[in-house]
């Protein structure tokens, strides 16, 4: 099996950072050494066998684990407009190599089912490892038997429920505190989608009513008091459960945050998520812009005003550490026949933004704005993304044993983001066009084949493997 050094680089983990070489030899981390060690030891020999990337210059980074995709979700009346691979290929252009993407049962369907259907989509096309977390549209004493068959038998440990969307996911307060009670028993860990959804489906059609049907509307009908209403009785029903972990998805209020904050202090086992759109993006900037074009921005939970503080929250909430992760909730929409499906009327068009190309570089950005720490970048992007659903230290760390997913970063280079430089997600637009971001992904390795480099994308759909996850790691 080939080796491969990446040499004169400065190593950054979660835990701090080192100058340091990092040997990879087949699919795992062999070691890492201090400057000059490897030549000591003959690696860097004319003769050997060790292929060496120069890194002078550069951060050496866990591959990045987004931890919250949509690949082909049929929503919305359409289906998501990354497949598997194209999905795949463009997270590894923005140095992710794993991302956790979600099989959706609903009501009325069998879970193990359902979960075969998205291997079926997934095997054989991904250019990066994935795993799949299950969302549970039906809470019944069959779905409810088969998260335990999931927990023990499929590596999947994670169960996302909906507060939101009656009539399609929604699950009530009864069946979420049985899905929870389930997932207590098991040791799984419950995601919610914490908004008011019967409460926002009164505001919505109150808005259309009123003729209020531009995508603006979709925010002001989803206000943040929902979502901080949501978030506390899931807090509730997960400390009556039995402190049962729980993990609140696509953040975006203050109000939630709020929540989220005084629970851990308290002790809960709670946790919470944002994404890049809610940490960069606004009601006013983006999602109201004249005529359709705010529908790019249409996503739930919506993107919220400029005008309070949400945005300054959720940074000091990602370094405070009342939000462990960064993911990218990446559900792709065309502009064209997709999103279009709800021109005239906000609530027809389908939710979500792509970024899980950009999600490594734009919160990169955050150091350089001050934000956050480098460390903080790759603890909140790769290891606890990792630990949080059980791939550690498989997954989101550089260190012997480890898998060499592993991203060489460029801070003295820029990114231009955008449909117009040609991003790879299969997408009309870009929610961050024109965006410029002091940094770039230099080199990308997945399980020790280098898979992006010189600007080019050397990999291949099929290599990406399955990943069986274990219980989370990462319970207070
Ligand atoms: O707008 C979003 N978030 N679409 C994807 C589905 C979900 O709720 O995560
Ligand atoms: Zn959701
Ligand atoms: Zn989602």
């Amino acid at each position: 099996m080939t080796r491969t050094l990446i040499t004169n680089g400065t190593i950054i983990g979660a835990d701090g950072r080192t100058a340091g070489d990092v040997l990879v030899d087949g699919e795992t981390v062999a070691a890492i050494l201090a400057p000059g060690q490897a030549s000591a030891l003959g690696i860097t020999a004319a003769g050997s066998d060790v292929r060496t990337i120069d890194a002078a210059g550069k951060y050496v980074i866990p591959g990045g684990v987004d931890v919250h995709t949509h690949m082909q979700l049929p929503f919305g009346g359409t289906e998501a407009s990354d497949t598997f691979e194209t999905g795949t290929i463009a997270a590894a252009w923005g140095g992710v190599t794993t991302i956790v993407d979600f099989a959706v049962q609903k009501a009325g369907e069998d879970v193990i089912e359902s979960l075969g259907a998205w291997h079926d989509k997934a095997a054989g096309n991904c250019a990066i490892d994935y795993g799949f977390h299950q969302i549970i549209g039906g809470v019944d004493e069959n779905s409810l038997k088969a998260m335990t068959y999931l927990v023990d038998n499929e590596g999947i440990t994670s169960f996302k429920l909906f507060m939101a969307y009656p009539g399609v996911f929604y699950a009530d307060d009864g069946q979420i505190l049985r899905a929870m009670q389930n997932a207590g028993e098991s040791g799984a860990v419950i995601m919610m989608h914490a908004e008011n959804g019967i409460a926002i489906d009164v505001l919505v059609a109150q808005s259309l009513a009123r003729g209020d049907t531009d995508p603006r509307f979709h925010s002001l009908t989803r206000p943040a008091e929902l979502e901080g209403e949501a978030t506390n009785r899931a807090i509730q029903l997960a400390k009556v459960a039995g402190n049962v972990p729980l993990y609140i998805v696509h953040m975006s209020a203050s109000e939630a945050l709020e929540e989220v904050a005084e629970a851990r202090h308290k002790g809960q086992n709670v946790f919470a998520e944002t994404c890049p759109q809610y940490l960069y993006l606004s009601l006013e900037d983006h999602l109201a812009q004249p005529g359709f074009e705010g529908a790019k921005w249409v996503c739930s939970t919506p993107l919220r005003t400029k005008h309070e503080h949400h945005h300054a929250d959720l940074w000091k909430g990602l370094r405070m550490n009342e939000l462990a992760v960064v993911s990218t909730d990446h559900c792709p929409f065309c502009m064209k026949d997709q999103k279009e499906l709800g021109v005239g009327n906000f609530s027809a068009i389908p939710n979500g933004i792509g970024g899980v190309e950009h999600r490594m570089e734009l919160i990169y950005q955050g150091v350089v704005n001050g934000e956050l720490s480098l460390e903080r970048w790759v603890e909140t992007c790769c290891t606890t993304p990792a630990r949080m659903f059980g791939m550690y230290p498989k997954k989101g760390v550089i260190a012997p044993g480890a898998d060499a997913d592993i991203v060489v970063w460029d801070p003295n280079s820029t990114t231009r983001i955008g449909v117009n430089d040609k991003h790879h997600m299969n997408m009309d637009h870009s929610a961050y066009e024109g965006f410029e971001i002091d940094g770039k992904v230099d080199t990308v390795m997945s399980r020790g084949a280098v898979v992006m480099e010189n600007d080019t994308f050397h990999g291949r759909a099929g290599h990406g493997q399955y990943v069986k996850r274990g219980l989370s790691q990462y319970l207070v």
